[in-house]
């Protein structure tokens, strides 16, 4: 089965074709985030005039021609999370395409979506992965904006474990970048490379480590923060230094608190999706704490870690929901658990 996937939540116009679900046939991602580096932040009315701008290039380019959608068996789009307007553009790009080509519509969970970035077989020197995430499995899912812990029992069968209760993880490094001048927006992957330049951490320890012997799978980032401002604002060390203990600090919690949930649950498989699945400390320590438990660990390759339409297919092929026309929506505040 072919599913044309289209993800425009927030300053991403992706599309993609993923054949059942775990091989990307076509993937295409635009970007409006120069536009918001300007700004320190994204101006929802300017991320949506960037999706409609965007869309249809992005269509074309990711359909090769193909206007019949004729190699194509059903859409998938993400409702939710997200910024309305953006959601918006590719709700009704995908509802056009269903509506033209007499094609089933299938909503897509953006949260789920990300973890789904799993299911996409790796093509590694030219070999393809030759096995799938089994379940049970514990996924973290770390973004700009979720931090959540999530038992799966099955596909589609998901228990909330826990989450941020107040900044979300890539929120934590995008604010503590731009209080530490190293970038406006974004600065997750700058703050992370400063991190890599200090060679003796000589503030090991300093910084609190929130929530970490607290019982349960709940972070909280947001002290951190504030933490890091007062450290700067007494002592002014160097700037690498502060990275670094910073990025300890919350790898260290979500090492210790997904591992935590892996042994409770006897998970098989620990997942690792969103954006900040990219950093290179968290990546490393996920697996070295797997190979030690000997659990399967899958942590999707860095291209498929921030937002693109590939997961979305995968999502829709293994969560399959179709729905009529008449009953998409976009639903910015869609949880992991939501039903559409
Ligand atoms: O999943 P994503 O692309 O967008 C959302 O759905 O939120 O995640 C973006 C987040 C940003 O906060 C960004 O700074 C963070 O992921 N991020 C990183 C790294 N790469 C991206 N954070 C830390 N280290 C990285 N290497
Ligand atoms: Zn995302």
């Amino acid at each position: 089965m072919n599913i044309l996937a289209i993800e425009s939540s927030c300053d991403e116009t992706a599309c993609a074709i993923v054949k059942d679900g775990i091989e990307c046939l076509s993937n295409v991602v635009a970007s409006s985030k120069d536009f918001h580096e300007k700004t320190g932040g994204v101006v929802p009315e300017v991320a949506a005039r960037k999706q409609m701008e965007f869309i249809v290039p992005v269509l074309n380019e990711v359909l090769q021609g193909d206007r019949s959608g004729k190699n194509i068996d059903a859409i998938a789009v993400t409702t939710g999370p997200g910024l309305a307007g953006s959601l918006l553009v590719g709700i009704y790009a995908a509802k056009t395409l269903s509506f033209m080509w007499n094609k089933p519509i299938v909503p897509v969970n953006h949260l789920v979506g990300h973890i789904y970035a799993n299911f996409i077989k790796k093509i590694d020197m030219n070999e393809i992965q030759p096995f799938l995430p089994e379940f049970p499995a514990v996924a973290l899912l770390v973004s700009g904006g979720h931090t959540d812990l999530i038992y799966i029992k099955n596909h589609g069968e998901y228990v909330y474990l826990g989450g941020t209760l107040d900044d979300a993880a890539g929120e934590a490094f995008d604010k503590t970048a731009r209080l530490l001048g190293i970038s406006k927006y974004l600065g997750g992957v700058l703050l992370s490379k400063k991190a890599s330049e200090c060679e003796n951490n000589l503030l090991k320890g300093r910084l609190p480590r929130p929530m970490i012997n607290e019982d349960n799978y709940d972070f909280s980032f947001s002290g951190l923060k504030t933490a890091v401002k007062r450290m700067v604002e007494m002592e002014n060390p160097p700037v690498d230094t502060v990275a670094c203990e910073f990025e300890n600090a919350v790898v260290d919690v979500l090492v210790y608190k997904t591992m935590r949930a892996v042994n409770k649950y006897n998970a098989r498989t620990l997942l690792l999706g969103g954006g900040v699945s990219a950093n290179n400390q968290l990546r490393n320590r996920i697996l070295l704490e797997s190979k030690k438990r000997g659990i399967s660990c899958f942590i999707p390759p860095v291209s498929l870690c921030t937002d693109n339409a590939v997961y979305i297919g995968s999502a829709a092929f293994f969560n399959y929901t179709e729905k009529n026309i008449d009953e998409i929506n976009a639903n910015p505040s869609l949880g992991i658990m939501d039903k559409f």
